[in-house]
């Protein structure tokens, strides 16, 4: 059977990383991307390689819409450094938080913003295109802020909502290629987003935990684990969704 290959943005760290090495256990190569944790995103490839799979660290800034195009062409050169031509799954992970009033986000937030959550995930998957295998699968993660209002979140979880939408749009579209397009919502999450602020916080992290059926945040790894089961042959059918991995957030 050909080895599966991944292209997985922002696999540096957090939840990038944690889909990496667990797509690695399941044999699925990877191309991760960083933006500035360079040494990090080495570590990741060193641990993938120790569970036997094949991986290749690439930068990216998925702010600059010009880049796309030539990391198109980078990726190409890794895909053959791991003896293939195309890739299987696109995982757009890459992201930043933000936590501000609505009344006082500026323009400069909302576009930087924009162009990390939402144009990103539009130019990179289209520049992407040919370069996936027919039968391919595009994971976009969203959050659970989509769906439940968290006070701060509005231009964040605006655009994560525009990419739900665009999921919709992408697998339809993407339909004859018989490439599934699907998106995976974290809740909160302890990871380095936002500085760690979970992590740092304790009382901000009690009121998650408080609103969580399953009494605790999550861990990249929670996250992970569904991604990589959507990836597999069992969830072929599941196609244009949005599945939430919560632990049951304000239900
Ligand atoms: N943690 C949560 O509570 C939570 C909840 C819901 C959804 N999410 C979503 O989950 C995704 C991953 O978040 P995380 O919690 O894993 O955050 P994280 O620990 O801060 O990791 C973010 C990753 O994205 C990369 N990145 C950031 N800005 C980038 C840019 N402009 N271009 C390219 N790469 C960039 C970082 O690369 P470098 O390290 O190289 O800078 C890093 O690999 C994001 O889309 C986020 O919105 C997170």
């Amino acid at each position: 059977m050909t080895r599966k290959i991944a292209i997985i943005t922002g696999g540096s760290r957090g939840i990038g990383r944690a889909i990496a090495l667990r797509l690695a256990k399941s044999g699925i190569d990877s191309i991760l991307t960083y933006k500035t944790s360079q040494v990090q995103a080495g570590d990741v490839v060193n641990q993938i390689e120790s569970l036997g799979a094949r991986a290749v660290a690439v930068p990216l800034d998925v702010a600059t819409r010009d880049s796309y195009m030539s990391f198109a062409a980078v990726a190409r050169t890794a895909l053959e450094k791991i003896g293939a031509t195309n890739f299987d799954f696109l995982v757009n992970n890459a992201g930043i938080g933000l936590s501000q009033p609505f009344a006082e986000t500026t323009e400069e937030q909302f576009d930087e913003m924009t162009h990390i959550h939402f144009k990103s995930v539009f130019f990179l998957s289209q520049t992407l295109l040919p370069l996936i295998n027919d039968g391919g699968h595009i994971i976009n993660i969203s959050t659970g802020t989509s769906r439940f209002v968290l006070p701060g979140y509005s231009i964040y979880a605006s655009l994560k909502t525009a990419v739900e939408g665009l999921t919709r749009y992408m697998a339809k579209e993407l339909g004859p290629r018989k490439i599934r397009v699907n998106v995976v919502a974290p809740g909160a999450t302890e990871t380095e987003f936002r500085g760690g602020f979970i992590r740092n916080n304790p009382q901000f992290k009690k009121m998650m935990e408080a609103n969580i059926a399953l009494g605790r945040v999550g861990q990249a790894d929670d996250i992970a684990g569904v991604v990589n089961a959507l990836l597999s042959d069992d969830c072929y059918w599941v196609n244009g969704q949005r599945i939430e991995a919560s632990g049951g957030q304000v239900l």
